[in-house]
């Protein structure tokens, strides 16, 4: 797939939709809620964890909203809570409420590890949570322990089976494949979520390059998991719904079971995108390749009001790049920053 080229002539429109140089809308943004996390993923964080963030710089619950408010004004119809890992956010019931209040959003989302959802499921549900993505390596125990440097594939269970009971479904789970490290697993993942065919799909995402990860030595294209996989269970490509995600969709026909595949590097898909990220501490991210983004929370706290915290959006999102280059080769550049700081 190739990179979107500039709409020839195209002026940046001072209101209507989120629209880029590139012609691309943006109804989609990803608030990370902090940057902690309670598991330490091998892709995802160096085993002593990262310098956290102090808290004076996370954005507060009001600002997160009022932030939020200004996107859902202009076009953003979905938004997900990422992290770091969202339910170590204390609170975190209360910016759902407020989130799911604004007027014009149709979709709150979130993506968690799922350690300590199980609880939380209830009241989350009751808040306004719509759906979860569950990030689920491994069924193995002490497999999923290894990749997650200490964590409990039984609680995640637990996540799973509190979300569907509190009627947060459909339900996503999300397994990075590691070459040599969870490629047994992939197979067993989609057989143990068979009998919930109705309402979960299993994802298998390729292994992204970040600063300090070994993704050049574990990454594994989707392509070859899809062959393997339509071996075994003779897939077949889904027209089911993909609602603007990126993942390709495939059933298994015997169950009727929905399997996705997202290739972030082999078969990017730069040209369709429709997202925009704000890290926990405020800085806007148009894309996934570049770390140095405005400062919304700066603004807010010296006292923009909400037409200058849009002119800032809008102009960040005007001059939003093509996409990422990277590319799998020795020496081409990684993802810019760390996942935990950037929200997945
Ligand atoms: N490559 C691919 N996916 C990643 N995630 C985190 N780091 C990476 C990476 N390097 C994804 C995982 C997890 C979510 C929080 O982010 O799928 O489910
Ligand atoms: Fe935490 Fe998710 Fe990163 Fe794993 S991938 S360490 S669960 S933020």
């Amino acid at each position: 797939m190739s990179l979107p080229l500039p709409v020839v002539g195209a002026v940046q429109p001072v209101d209507g939709a989120l629209v880029d140089r590139f012609g691309r809308r943006h109804t989609y943004l990803r608030v990370s809620v902090t940057d902690r996390c309670n598991y330490r993923c091998v892709y995802c964080m160096p085993k002593e964890g990262l310098d956290w963030l102090p808290r004076a710089d996370l954005l507060s619950f009001e600002e997160i909203e009022r932030i939020a408010a200004v996107f859902v004004r202009n076009g953003v119809t979905r938004i997900r809570l990422t992290g770091g890992e969202p339910t170590v956010r204390r609170g975190l019931p209360d910016l759902v409420k407020r989130l799911g209040a604004l007027p014009g959003l149709t979709d709150l989302a979130m993506t968690t590890n799922g350690h300590a959802f199980a609880p939380m499921a209830t009241r989350l549900a009751d808040a306004g949570l719509r759906r979860i993505n569950v990030s689920i390596d491994a069924l193995d125990p002490s497999l999923f322990s290894e990749l997650t440097r200490g964590g409990n594939v039984a609680k995640v269970l637990d996540a799973i089976a509190a979300a569907r009971a509190a009627g947060i479904v459909p339900i996503k789970l999300n397994c990075v494949v590691l070459r040599g490290r969870n490629e047994s697993e992939v197979a067993s993942l989609v057989e143990a979520f068979a009998p919930h065919a109705a309402d979960t799909v299993v994802r298998f995402i390729e292994y992204m390059p970040f600063d300090g990860n070994d993704a050049r030595r574990h990454h594994v294209p989707v392509a070859e998991i899809r062959e393997r996989l339509a071996q075994r269970f003779g897939l077949v490509p889904s027209d089911a719904p993909r609602h603007g995600g990126p993942a390709k969709l495939y059933t298994v026909p015997s169950t009727g079971q929905l399997v996705g595949f997202i290739s972030p590097i082999t078969e990017h898909f730069c040209e369709a995108c429709n997202r925009l990220r704000l890290s926990a501490d405020g800085h806007l991210r148009t894309c996934l390749s570049r770390d140095k983004m405005p400062s919304l929370r700066e603004g807010l706290r010296a006292g923009w009001t909400d037409a200058e915290l849009e002119t800032a959006l809008r102009g960040a999102v005007w001059n939003k790049v093509a996409g990422h280059e990277a590319h799998l080769v020795e020496g081409a550049r990684a993802f810019e920053g760390v996942m935990t700081r950037v929200g997945g």
